[in-house]
């Protein structure tokens, strides 16, 4: 039986799809059959993040209307073995798709997979509900700034109403410069705010914004690390956090973080 992961955060914007897509491509590398599964009805992106918006054929509201099989509308990711897409419909059409109709798309997928990732949209309204009423568990992610920690506390709130078996916080776009210089809100105090365990911290990288963009190979060895060490965490419990600030300690760290401010 496949673990169903909804990705929610409340604020839009924050990295839910970045962070699912490149979640997905570790898990695949490590052998775990992994469909990712857009639910943003009418805003679909997660095809795009993944270069593969030219392969999609069905998408997940045809096979809710019984036009294909849920199998039929997965597209394949040529670049990784394991890992497959659901895409989400450009309209959002006529017919209202509820949480029950995702549930059961998802159940049919339920027995050929280990890990279904779901890409939930921003907000709290019905795509929320819908989203997180097909997913056993759920990652909430944030970024450190205010805004983005007040979404994610109404979110946990609203989680608490469904029968989740496990919720954990990502902190995405840490700046490991501002952190060193005291100027960010610390990992610490985020995950004291949100009273969830942490699975992972991503750094700020325009790496991950480029590889996003053009639907591309992460070209970073630092959050690829950072991806690495997330993957493990949720796959195996342990609680190895990568460590955004470490480049910008001691004597050297001080001349990155002034160049860094510099750019
Ligand atoms: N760690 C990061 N470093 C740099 N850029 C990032 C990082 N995470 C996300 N981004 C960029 O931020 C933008 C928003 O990310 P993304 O689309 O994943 O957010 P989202 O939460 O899914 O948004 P929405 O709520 O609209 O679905 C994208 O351009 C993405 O490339
Ligand atoms: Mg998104």
């Amino acid at each position: 039986m496949a673990r169903k992961i909804v990705l929610t955060s409340g604020k839009g914007g924050v990295g839910k799809t970045t962070i699912c897509a490149n979640l997905g491509v570790q898990l695949a590398s490590l052998g775990f059959r992994t469909v990712l599964v857009d639910v943003d009805i009418g805003l679909n992106n997660l095809d795009v993040v993944m270069g593969l918006e030219k392969n999609v054929v069905f998408d997940i509201t045809d096979v809710i209307m019984g036009k294909c099989r849920a199998k039929q509308a997965l597209i394949e990711d040529n670049r990784f073995q394991n890992l497959f897409l659901l895409p989400s419909s450009h309209n959002s059409g006529k017919t209202k798709i509820l949480g029950e109709h995702i549930r059961s798309v998802l159940n049919m997928l339920d027995s050929s997979f280990d890990y279904i990732l779901i890409d939930c949209p921003a907000g709290v309204d019905a795509g929320f509900h819908r989203a997180v009423f097909s997913a056993n568990e759920a990652i909430v992610v944030v970024t450190p700034h205010l805004s983005s920690l007040r979404d994610a506390s109404k979110v946990i709130g609203l989680l608490n109403e469904y029968d989740l078996s496990s919720k954990g916080l990502v902190i995405n776009r840490l700046r490991g410069d501002l952190l060193a210089s005291g100027d960010m809100l610390k990992v610490e105090d985020v995950v004291r705010a949100m009273h969830l365990p942490l699975y992972g911290v991503i750094p700020e990288d325009d790496a991950i914004s480029s590889a996003c963009s053009i639907g591309g190979y992460l070209n970073s060895a630092e959050s690829t690390r950072a991806f690495t060490l997330l993957c493990e965490n949720i796959h195996t419990g342990k609680k190895k956090i990568f460590d955004c600030e470490m480049k910008y300690r001691g004597f050297m760290g001080y001349i990155r973080r002034n160049l860094k401010r510099k750019v």
